[in-house]
């Protein structure tokens, strides 16, 4: 079936904006569960509907334990949201994924243990797959919008969701690089890329690298001044690459390939009310 396809960009630390967005306008959205980080942004650029949410905030008020993940990708699912790109910070676990290079992320591992991560529960349960979490239709989009942005970028990557807010240790940080064969690291896509696929959303995760978090012999601790400093330059970049996806995807769509706009087709246990 063909859809109108609107883009959402959840944008992380450092990135507040999206360049050329035309017809804007702040919306407020109210949800089941509760308001979302901030008002969404909604415009159109190059003919195509974009939504754009600041995850904590404009003025950066909310940690990555207190982001209101349900209530955002419920609000973008209100509007209309087709395809999602998560645009975060994280720390580097590779040599050679270097701070101001860009990360598509393919793989998660959770270790995050103080959010709520379904929408599901009491009177509805439902167990949606989540063996691939993103979407290669919407990964394929950023990694070419990155390339002709002449970004450095990496394709496919495993990220490691910490709780946060504190950095990890550097026995930590030697664990998920060497045991558990992380590639970055960084506090916020969790449970942000479950839900997208409960709520039936198409998912990418692009992670900007901002440090080499605190295993690496030759840099020391991860210290937010060098963050922020890096984040600038990322942020730019961003904004370079997101202004690319209109054209990349079009101003409609067709079903999933694989299959993310139908996730709960199967996955529902609760039989329904007689
Ligand atoms: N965000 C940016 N750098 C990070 C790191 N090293 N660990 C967790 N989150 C991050």
């Amino acid at each position: 079936m063909t859809k109108d396809t609107m883009i959402a960009v959840i944008g992380g630390s450092g990135l507040y904006e999206i360049d050329g967005l035309e017809d804007t306008k702040w919306v407020d959205v109210q949800t089941p569960w509760g308001a979302p980080s901030d008002q969404i942004l909604t415009g159109r650029l190059n003919g195509v509907k974009m939504a754009f949410l600041p995850r904590h905030g404009r003025g950066h008020v909310h940690a990555p334990t207190e982001v209101p993940y349900r209530a955002n990708i419920d609000a973008l699912k209100r509007l209309g949201v087709t395809d999602v790109f998560s645009v975060s910070a994280c720390g580097s676990f590779r040599e050679e994924m270097e701070p101001g290079h860009f990360v598509i992320v393919d793989q998660f591992i959770d270790r995050t243990f103080a959010r709520e991560k379904s929408f599901f529960g009491t009177g509805c349960v439902a167990h949606v797959s989540v063996a691939h979490p993103t979407c290669d239709r919407l990964s394929d989009a950023a990694e070419t919008a990155a390339r002709d942005a002449g970004i450095t970028v990496h394709r496919g990557g495993t990220y490691l969701c910490m709780e946060g807010p504190q950095f990890s240790s550097i026995a930590e940080s030697k664990m998920y690089r060497e045991s558990w064969g992380c590639d970055v690291i960084g506090m916020t896509n969790m449970p942000e890329a479950k839900l997208a696929r409960e709520a039936e959303l198409c998912y990418a995760s692009v992670a900007m690298v901002t440090d080499f978090d605190s295993w690496h012999p030759d840099h020391g601790a991860v210290e937010i001044t060098d963050i922020i400093a890096t984040l600038q330059g990322n942020s730019t970049n961003a904004r370079n690459m997101l202004r690319r996806l209109p054209d990349l995807l079009g101003a409609s769509r067709e079903d999933c390939p694989q299959g993310c706009d139908k996730a709960l087709e199967f996955a529902i246990m609760t039989a329904p009310e007689k």
